[in-house]
C-alpha cells in the first residue's frame, strides 16, 4: 500500500512543477491531470484498495491533489484569456474605412521658383547649383567686392568661426563665378537657392531667404539682349506689357540696373503695390563686369555677358496675393495647404 500514497505524491510534486506556457499546453495539463482518463482519475480508482484504516489519509491526499491541479488550470486559464484578448484588441480590423491620405503641396517659395526657372530653361537657360557655406573669394572678391569695399556692409552674413574666409553666401552670384571659372562660354545658366544676410542690418529681408541668379556670356552679347531676355520674363512671369530699367548699382555688372515691372495704378491692389506709381521692382541686372570675367578666367576682350538676381519671397507674395512675407515661414498647415492645387 505504501506505494499507492508514494505514487499519489509524485503526482502531487509533479502537478506543481508543471509551466504551461500557453493555452494548448495548459489544456494538455488538464488532459493529463483533471481529465476523465487522468491520472487523477486513475489514482481515485485505487482507493477501492487502501485498506479502510487508511482511507482518510488517501482521501486527503486525493484533494489536495485536485485542488492543486485546479487551482493551478483555473488561474493560468485566466491569464491566457486575458492575453489572448488584449491581443484581439491590437489585431487589426480588416473591415474598417481606410486612413485618408492627405496630399502634400508645394510651397509657395518653391512653386514660384520653379516657374521662374521654367520660364528660363524654355530660353535655353540650365539649372546649376552652388554651395550655401560659401568661401569669400567667390561671394565677394572675385564678384568685385574686395575687402573693405563699402558694399559689403550692406551685405553683412554669418561668418563660420572655425573657418576662416567661409561664410553663408549673401546672394546667389557666386554662383556665377564658380560656373565661369569651371567652363568657357557660351554660358547660360540659371542658380535658384537659399541666400543668408544679417537681418539686422538688411532690414528688408530676413536672415534666410530665396534668390534666383542668371548669367549669359557669350561673344557679342549686348545690354539690348539683357533688355528682351528680361522683358520676355516679366511678360511671362507677370503678364507685364513693359518693363522699366533704373540706373543702379552693383560691383559686378557695369553698368547696372533695376528692373521694374508696370502693373498701372487702375485696381486698388496695384496703386497700393506700387505705391501710386504703376512701377513694381523685381530684380537687380547688368553687364557683367568685364573685371569679374577676368577674375574668372574668361576672357573679357573676347566674350561679354548679363547678369540678373531676384528675390523670391515678395514675387511670391504677389503672385498668390499674401498679405505678409511672415506666413512664408511658419509652416501652419492651414497656410501651406491652399497651395496644393499648385505645381
Ligand atoms: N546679387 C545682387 C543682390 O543680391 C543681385 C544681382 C545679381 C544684381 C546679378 C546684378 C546682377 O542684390
Amino acid at each position: 500500500m505504501a506505494d499507492i500514497f508514494e505514487k499519489a505524491e509524485q503526482v502531487l510534486a509533479e502537478i506543481a512543477a508543471q509551466t504551461p506556457a500557453n493555452a494548448a499546453e495548459l489544456e494538455s495539463f488538464r488532459i493529463q491531470y483533471l481529465g476523465t482518463k487522468g491520472l487523477i482519475k486513475s489514482l481515485m480508482e485505487e482507493m477501492r484498495n487502501v485498506p479502510n484504516e487508511r482511507k482518510r489519509d488517501y482521501g486527503q491526499l486525493m484533494n489536495r491533489l485536485k485542488q492543486e491541479a485546479e487551482a493551478k488550470h483555473d488561474a493560468l486559464k485566466e491569464v491566457f484569456e486575458s492575453q489572448s484578448q488584449g491581443a484581439a484588441a491590437q489585431a487589426i480590423d480588416l473591415t474598417a474605412p481606410g486612413e485618408p491620405f492627405p496630399l502634400g503641396s508645394r510651397h509657395p517659395v518653391a512653386v514660384t521658383m520653379n516657374r521662374i526657372v521654367e520660364i528660363f530653361t524654355r530660353m535655353g537657360f540650365s539649372v546649376v547649383d552652388g554651395p550655401e557655406i560659401e568661401d569669400d573669394w567667390h561671394n565677394f572678391t572675385a564678384m568685385n567686392t574686395p575687402e573693405d569695399h563699402p558694399a559689403r556692409d550692406m551685405q553683412d552674413t554669418f561668418y563660420v568661426v572655425d573657418a576662416p574666409g567661409m561664410l553663408l553666401r549673401t546672394h546667389t552670384s557666386p554662383v556665377q563665378a564658380r560656373v565661369m571659372e569651371n567652363r568657357q562660354p557660351p554660358i547660360r545658366i540659371i542658380a535658384p537657392g537659399r541666400v543668408y544676410r544679417n537681418e539686422t542690418i538688411s532690414t528688408r529681408s530676413h536672415a534666410q531667404f530665396h534668390q534666383v541668379e542668371g548669367l549669359y556670356v557669350d561673344e557679342g552679347v549686348s545690354f539690348a539682349d539683357l533688355k528682351q531676355t528680361l522683358l520676355y520674363f516679366a511678360q511671362e512671369m507677370f503678364g507685364a506689357t513693359k518693363i522699366r530699367l533704373r540706373p543702379s548699382f552693383f560691383p559686378f555688372t557695369e553698368p547696372s540696373a533695376e528692373m521694374d515691372i508696370w502693373l498701372g495704378t487702375d485696381t486698388e491692389k496695384n496703386a497700393r503695390l506700387t505705391k501710386g506709381t504703376g512701377w513694381l521692382e523685381i530684380l537687380g541686372c547688368g553687364m557683367v563686369d568685364p573685371q569679374v570675367l577676368e577674375n574668372c578666367g574668361i576672357d573679357s576682350k573676347k566674350y561679354s555677358g548679363f547678369a540678373f538676381g531676384m528675390g523670391i519671397e515678395r514675387q511670391a507674395l504677389r503672385l498668390y496675393e499674401i498679405g505678409d512675407i511672415r506666413l512664408l515661414f511658419e509652416n501652419d498647415v492651414r497656410f501651406l495647404r491652399q497651395f496644393a492645387a499648385a505645381m
